[in-house]
């Protein structure tokens, strides 16, 4: 199997040409371009689905697919900002604050909410500031766009009330986990929390998520095969492996990047240790002539040689992380393939080089986009603008309608879906701006940015927006400095409340007190150090991603057959 698959994969078609220099004249009337195309399908989205979550594109009205929570507006708030349409941006704010909900009878994807919902709002409110929001006193540390954030997270949080501490997949907002529901959830669905939860929790003070994403991250991390690899299904009430593929793509992929991205969020080495031991073994299992292709998580052997248009992230992932020659080779097979198709299916067969029955959709993802962007960041080559040139002019030509961008249901004949998914405006076109726009303040660099950061927060002593920004899996960025500066606050207001404590009771009862006090503040430590770091010759079972390819309702038409269903 390994060796028929790797003869296939040295057919190479790429052509070393060299790149086209863009100008700056020429950026910039690429960023106008992204411009009128964000605005094309965001105001028919106002103008033909609002309030409901999705734009269809081809009968030109709504539709609620993910919840029934003005999905598209959330995702696209902050995509606003960061083209600089601050009155735009206070509009939507204060609408969404006047008309969303939470307390509503819908089942909804624990993985989903959170990363587009909880996940935009958190970024809405740290860029409240740089939009002229007026902010209350306490802002970054308080705002009525966390305490949305705050709601909407609070009603996923009883689907972490399992005996492993994994979540379900899918919670009712208004009842909680019916009784009824699966166990069975995607490795993604697991572990693709600690961005939002870990700054919900350092901004509000209150432990709650941080807590809960950790816990899962770590019972997930304990269920790892003898090789060190996690499949794509699990149990979260028994913690068995119900789909064992083990790879990089759907079902799996944001796990990884979260252990990556909550590493440098939160200065974190227990989550980076985990990462390196799972690279370890997907470099050593997985790849091949710069692929990743799919293995059974016990043995290793090759369960499916496709690429998956989800797995497009992992380049800029490794650039995140310094492997630069790595990324840029796979980013160039992934390359190859969308310039044989003018966009990247969902799966593609390595050794046919072709697509795979039923999997020929192109639903506008980001991932490619996303990857050229930090590519591009590290390294500097045009080849990277090309990309994102070539996948602006195929969005236009094949998936623009009068009002908005179709999904594309199959690359071989461009038919189309009607459907807009909200990660369009909130994703694709906020990287392929981002691409075309190298000094944006989102890129980080201090000063040389574009207004390079605001104070904040009690006495004006958040400096924010200095160290650059993280995107959660769904683009939207989150500020390091603020979740320093609140937590910071609040370990202070802990101190002082220690201090007057102590002086308002007798010596001794005071000295027991604050032993106590230190321990607490211990303890997180040392269960992270017990029960997370690898030990040396260690080797147990994987942990589990999230399923962000399917929508929740056919989620289980999968089980176990993960990449065969007819869904
Ligand atoms: C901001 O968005 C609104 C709504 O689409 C639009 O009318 C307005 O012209 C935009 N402003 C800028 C500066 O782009
Ligand atoms: C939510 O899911 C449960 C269990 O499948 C079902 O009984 C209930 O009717 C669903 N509720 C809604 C609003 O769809
Ligand atoms: C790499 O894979 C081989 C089998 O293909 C295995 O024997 C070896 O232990 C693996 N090494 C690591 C570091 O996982």
């Amino acid at each position: 199997m390994r060796a028929s698959v790797c003869a296939a994969l040295l057919v190479c078609f790429l052509n070393d040409v060299a790149a086209h220099q863009f100008t700056e004249q020429e950026m910039s009337a690429v960023r106008e371009r992204i411009k009128s195309m964000f605005y094309h399908a965001y105001n028919s989205y106002l103008d033909n689905a609002f309030p409901y979550d999705e734009l269809r594109p081809l009968t030109c009205d709504g539709q609620d697919t993910w919840g029934s929570f003005s999905l598209t507006l959330i995702d696209a708030l902050d995509t606003l900002l960061v083209l600089g349409n601050h009155s735009e941006f206070q509009r939507v704010a204060s609408i969404l604050q006047d008309t969303v909900d939470f307390d509503i009878d819908v089942n909804a994807s624990v993985f989903e909410t959170n990363i587009r919902v909880v996940g935009g709002l958190l970024s809405a409110h740290l860029l409240a500031g740089r939009a002229g929001m007026e902010l209350e006193p306490g802002w970054p540390c308080s705002g009525p766009l966390l305490r949305m954030a705050e709601e909407a997270a609070r009603k996923l949080i009883p689907a972490f009330q399992t005996p492993t501490g994994m979540p379900y997949g899918t919670v009712n907002l208004l009842h909680g986990v019916s009784p009824t529901e699966t166990p069975v959830t995607c490795t993604a669905g697991v572990g693709t929390f600690i961005l939002e939860f870990a700054t919900l929790s350092r901004l509000t003070g209150d432990p709650t998520f941080e807590d809960v994403a950790r816990r899962a991250l770590r019972a997930l991390w304990r269920t790892r095969s003898d090789i060190g690899l996690v499949g794509n299904h699990i149990d979260v009430l028994s913690k068995k492996w119900v789909a064992q593929d083990a790879g990089i793509g759907a079902g799996v992929d944001s796990y990884f990047e979260y252990l990556v991205k909550g590493a440098i969020l939160l200065q974190d080495e227990e989550l980076l240790n985990m990462f390196h031991a799972y690279d370890s073994a997907i470099q050593n299992y997985t790849r091949f002539d710069d692929w990743y292709l799919w293995v059974q998580m016990h043995k290793g052997t090759v369960s499916m040689p496709i690429f998956q248009s989800l797995e497009a992230f992992w380049p800029g992932l490794q650039s995140l992380l310094g492997n630069l020659d790595s990324a840029v080779r796979t980013f160039q097979n992934y390359y190859s393939v969308w310039r044989q198709f003018g966009g990247l299916p969902e799966f593609y067969s390595i050794p046919q080089g072709y697509t795979v029955e039923k999997r020929e959709g192109y639903p506008l993802r980001p991932e490619l986009i996303e990857s050229a962007m930090y590519l591009y960041r590290a390294t500097g080559d045009h080849t990277y603008l090309q990309l994102g040139l070539d996948a602006l002019e195929s969005i236009e030509k094949i998936s623009r309608t009068s009002c908005g961008y179709a999904s594309v249901k199959d690359l071989r004949d461009h038919q189309l879906d009607n459907r807009m998914e909200s990660f369009f405006l909130a994703e694709t076109i906020k990287y392929l701006y981002l691409l075309f726009d190298p000094t944006h303040f989102l890129h980080g660099g201090g000063t040389e940015g574009d207004g390079s950061w605001e104070e904040g927060g009690e006495g004006g002593q958040c400096v924010l927006g200095a160290g650059g920004f993280i995107f959660n899996t769904e683009a939207h960025p989150l500020d390091p400095a603020a979740l320093y500066c609140c937590s910071r606050h609040s370990q202070e207001r802990q101190e002082l409340r220690d201090v007057l404590l102590s002086l308002s009771q007798p010596r001794e009862k005071a000295d027991s007190q604050s032993k106590a006090a230190n321990e607490r503040a211990e303890e997180p430590a040392q269960s992270q150090s017990e029960s997370i770091a690898l030990k040396p010759g260690e080797r147990k079972t994987p942990p589990a991603l999230s399923c962000p390819v399917q929508p929740f309702s056919a989620r289980l038409s999968v089980l176990g057959q993960v990449f065969s269903d007819n869904s």
